[in-house]
């Protein structure tokens, strides 16, 4: 089904219902980060091009925001079942491009399709309300306010590389039962796999326009979209660095950006540290912490530090490296210089005493997993987010120390506090400056219905079906004035 979406490995982009090739003749290559080959070419797109898409979306989108929410759930759960039924398919062509292990992959699909749908049964119980005066003091009740929710207009999202389906779906979807059109720009690694899924949109029975496609590295297209007078709202998950420069050019647009992590696993005393290891390996190391909510420092109490040090190292030096399409965790970093970026981590923790436990080890981009005790707070590792498969644990005294150095981070996207005592639990959750705290368990975004936010550096607004739905839509007030 997907045999229109390129040619001769060429990648075209959805524009008004079809697949068309960029007049500029300028391509991107995407290689495997695996094993550096060739997995196909997106297009660059010009500014005219552009143009030409907020056209259509502006006005596929005056049909698409009266067409009947009933009927625009029927689509979405449509291509929520074509995108079940293609789910191997699209992992594979995931794995290939941005070396997620297959099983992780197939998991991202899964886990879209069950968002599209929840978001259009969610979409069709969205209810607006009525509105009495004579609530307000001094009033007679002779008016009678009917607010309900209409679309913003024409979305704009952006995704990272890391979920190119998932973070692509969790915006395009939203955005659609409420009413909106979506140009969708993916990440230019990712991009192949996003175009995929904007197919499924179309094979669904999509109307023209309401989903168009836009590629083009993000350094050079980017600014032209975020400023675009035809821009209504934009959703946007990526850095930090590229969300603070979205927000500082974007003027009055309204926003949504999820934005980097430093999230912290804070382990108290009395936690049951076999589980504890547990969740954190594999919140450190999944998908080879190329995650926003992968646990990126370990805080835990100094009594049974060397304890949970012990469960972590055996674990971690369990963790299989190697091949996506194997049924490993660790697999390569998605570019170089990924991974020379975080080889500075190691390497000033490294100098400034750190005690190296496990890891260190490189092949080009495949980064091992490496394990630090003893981190302070004068190295990077204690502050910056890797975004790969490294992990720091620093020791400390007390639960308000611990707290101190969770809220000293400028990121605030979620934390994990592990212990057996709730009143612990609640004392430290109550005093964390982030979006969501997780009791005895790693940081995560799921499930999807659940509120996703960040604070600071971590971001801005709220994702979350219902969040997003809300965000992407605004409030409408009729007055009938009795
Ligand atoms: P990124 O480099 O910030 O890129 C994200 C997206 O922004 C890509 O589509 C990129 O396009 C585009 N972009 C780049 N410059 C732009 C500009 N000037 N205007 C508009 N768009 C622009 O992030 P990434 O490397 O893909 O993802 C990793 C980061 O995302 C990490 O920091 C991670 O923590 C964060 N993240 C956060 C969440 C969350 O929910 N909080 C989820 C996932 C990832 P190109 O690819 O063409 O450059
Ligand atoms: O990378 C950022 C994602 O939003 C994290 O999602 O917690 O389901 O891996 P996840």
């Amino acid at each position: 089904m997907f045999e229109n979406i390129s040619s001769n490995g060429v990648y075209k982009n959805l524009f008004d219902g079809k697949w068309v090739e960029s007049k500029t003749n300028k391509t991107i290559e995407t290689h495997s980060p695996y094993d550096g080959s060739l997995i196909g070419k997106v297009q660059a797109l010009s500014k005219e091009e552009v143009d030409e898409i907020f056209k259509s979306s502006r006005t596929a989108q005056k049909k698409w925001g009266e067409t009947p929410i009933n009927e625009r759930a029927r689509i979405m759960r449509k291509a929520a079942d074509i995108l079940d039924d293609n789910a191997e398919y699209i992992a594979k062509i995931l794995s290939n491009e941005i070396a997620k292990d297959l099983k992780s992959s197939l998991s991202e699909v899964k886990r879209t399709a069950d968002f599209i749908r929840f978001t259009a049964n969610e979409g069709t119980h969205m209810e607006g309300e009525a509105i009495n005066s004579d609530n307000f003091p001094g009033s007679k009740k002779d008016k009678l306010s009917l607010v309900e929710r209409v679309p913003l207009g024409i979305v704009l999202a952006i995704s990272p590389f890391n979920y190119p389906v998932n973070l692509s779906g969790s915006k395009v979807a939203p955005a659609l039962i409420a009413g909106n059109s979506v140009v969708l720009k993916p990440s230019t690694t990712g991009a192949i796999s996003a175009l995929h899924l904007a197919e499924i949109f179309n094979a669904a029975g999509l109307p023209a326009g309401v989903l168009n496609t836009v590629t083009g590295k993000g350094s050079e297209i980017g600014d032209y979209l975020i400023t675009h007078e035809e821009v209504n709202f934009i959703n946007f998950t990526g850095s930090s660095a590229v969300g603070k420069h979205i927000s500082k050019i974007a003027g009055m647009i309204p926003m949504v950006l999820e934005l980097g992590g430093k999230d912290a696993a804070i382990v108290l005393e009395d936690a049951n540290l076999e589980t504890t290891a547990k969740s954190i390996v594999s919140g450190a190391y999944g998908y080879s912490g190329q995650r926003c909510t992968a646990v990126k420092r370990v805080l835990v109490m100094d009594k049974v530090a060397d304890e949970l040090v012990e469960l972590v190292t055996k674990k971690v030096k369990e963790l299989k490296v190697g091949n996506p399409f194997d049924d490993v965790t660790i697999t390569p970093l998605i570019d170089n210089k990924a991974a020379d970026y975080v080889q500075t981590l190691i390497d000033d923790a490294i100098e400034k005493g750190a005690t190296l436990i496990v890891g260190n080890k490189r092949k080009e981009n495949l980064m091992y997993p490496t394990l630090f005790d003893n981190v302070t707070a004068d190295m990077r590792i204690a502050w910056e987010e890797p975004f790969g498969p490294v992990l720091p644990i620093i020791r400390v005294k007390s639960m308000d120390e611990a707290i101190e150095l969770a809220n000293r981070s400028e990121y605030g996207l979620q934390s994990a506090v592990f212990t057996e005592n709730m009143h612990d639990a609640f004392y430290i959750a109550n005093k964390l400056d982030v979006g969501t705290v997780q009791v005895n368990n790693k940081p995560e975004r799921g499930p999807d219905h659940f509120p996703f936010l960040g604070t600071k550096s971590s971001g801005m607004g709220t994702q979350g079906i219902r969040y997003s739905i809300e965000a992407m839509t605004r409030h409408k007030s009729i007055v009938l004035n009795l």
